[in-house]
């Protein structure tokens, strides 16, 4: 079928808030997707973060054919077991304070439950975050998403927070006010531009929320579950905040997400003050499940700091025999960016990829972020990074 065909059906009646690459995609194996003519593609984005242990992992697929076959979903006033394994690993693989979880289905909606924690825990109101960062797009969500692109045509609906530089703590020592009921960081940026702030910046976040009364949430829908080398973000640092948020990774593919908190946060906490239909349903848990035992079990995490730094060593040796390409390449783990000098140079580099067989993404208009899945085969990964450098640098 031509793509064209595919483009005319969908623009009858899709609702257009998005903007498509031209391929139509109809299968995933591991790293790798297949498009409706048969071309393959090794996928650099992982489904944006998602498809950690690679598309349809041959355990994932079980677990979830195997749940589906049983029971998919109950109204949450009954205990399902595939859940209660859930809370039990996500305390057993998080820091020791973090014991309380709740299941969500989206990202944006595991940031929904952080903000009403914090506000229940403080009795306060406002929030503090930071320029470039990324937390979802409902309406809470917006009201702390630092993008002005994503968050200004709605501010009348959901006026903002106070949004203060990433990366910078005389801002959020000066935004922390005692109204403020958290601060919430990414600890790393992956929408903003794959941006890792300065040692001491997590503590330092810590430090100032304590001496404010303010609660520190990391939102690490997209740096959990190994993708910075680590199972979440914040053990770079041994931070632990009083809200974590997950979701991305968690599911591997299968729409499920999380926050976690202390036990003194939940014991502010009412019958009521939060719920779902679908969140935390034995279908969503037994894929979560098996994510975090194909991680473990497969040593991904491991995988994704070695094969990163692996990365990261191969971008800065082609930078430098590329002068004034790149302005900078960072990262953690399998979370790298590579920022264009000339940001001109990303705009179309996602179309042109695609005609090579890669998928790649550039984030904030300027920065090549590489986040596939942990357990690419390396050959995969740097044959696509090779075809990515060359339509970069051409
Ligand atoms: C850090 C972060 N938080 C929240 C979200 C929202 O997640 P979802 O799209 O699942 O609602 C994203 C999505 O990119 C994210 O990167």
């Amino acid at each position: 079928m031509e793509i064209e065909a595919v483009e005319s059906r969908e623009a009858a009646h899709f609702l257009p808030v998005v903007k498509r690459l031209p391929v139509a995609v109809v299968e995933g194996s591991g790293a790798r997707l297949t498009d409706v003519a048969g071309k393959s593609y090794i996928d650099l984005t992982a489904g944006w973060g998602v498809t950690c242990i690679g598309h349809c992992h041959p355990a994932l697929v079980e677990a979830i054919s195997d749940q589906a076959g049983r029971l998919m979903q109950t109204t949450n006033i009954f205990y399902n077991f595939p859940q209660l394994d859930l809370i039990e690993r996500l305390a057993a693989v998080t820091p020791p304070p973090l014991t309380r979880s709740f299941i969500v289905n989206s990202g944006t909606e595991a940031v929904e439950g952080a903000l009403k924690l914090a506000h229940r825990a403080t009795g306060r109101s406002n929030f503090v975050s930071t320029t470039g960062s990324f937390h979802g797009r409902t309406l809470g969500a917006l009201r702390v998403i630092g993008q002005e692109k994503h968050r200004e045509p709605f501010e009348r609906i959901m006026p903002p927070s106070k949004v203060v530089p990433y990366d910078d703590l005389d801002a959020v020592r000066g935004a922390v006010t005692d109204d403020v009921a958290a601060v919430i960081v990414e600890p790393v940026q992956g929408e903003g531009g794959v941006n890792v702030p300065g040692d001491g910046y997590l503590a330092g976040l810590r430090e100032i929320c304590d001496a404010a009364g303010a609660l520190l949430i990391f939102d690490e829908v997209q740096t959990g579950v190994g993708r910075t080398g680590r199972m979440l973000a914040l053990e770079h640092e041994n931070v632990v905040p009083d809200i974590v948020t997950l979701g991305k990774g968690l599911g591997g593919g299968f729409p499920v997400a999380a926050f976690l908190t202390t036990e003194e946060v939940a014991e502010t906490v009412q019958l009521g003050d939060h719920g779902t239909t679908y969140g935390g349903s034995p279908l969503a848990c037994a894929a979560a499940n098996a994510v975090l035992r194909v991680v473990t079990e497969e040593k991904l995490i491991e995988r994704s700091a070695n094969l990163g730094a692996k990365l990261i060593e191969k971008l800065r040796g082609f930078s430098d025999d590329h002068p004034g390409l790149f302005s900078d390449v960072r990262g953690r783990g399998l979370l790298v960016g590579c920022e264009f000098n000339d940001p001109s140079r990303g705009a179309d580099l996602n179309l042109r990829a695609v005609d090579e067989g890669v998928i790649v993404n550039v984030a904030a208009g300027r920065v090549i972020r590489f986040f596939p899945a942990l357990n690419i085969p390396e050959d995969e990964l740097f044959s696509a990074v090779d075809t990515v450098l060359a339509l970069a640098a051409a």
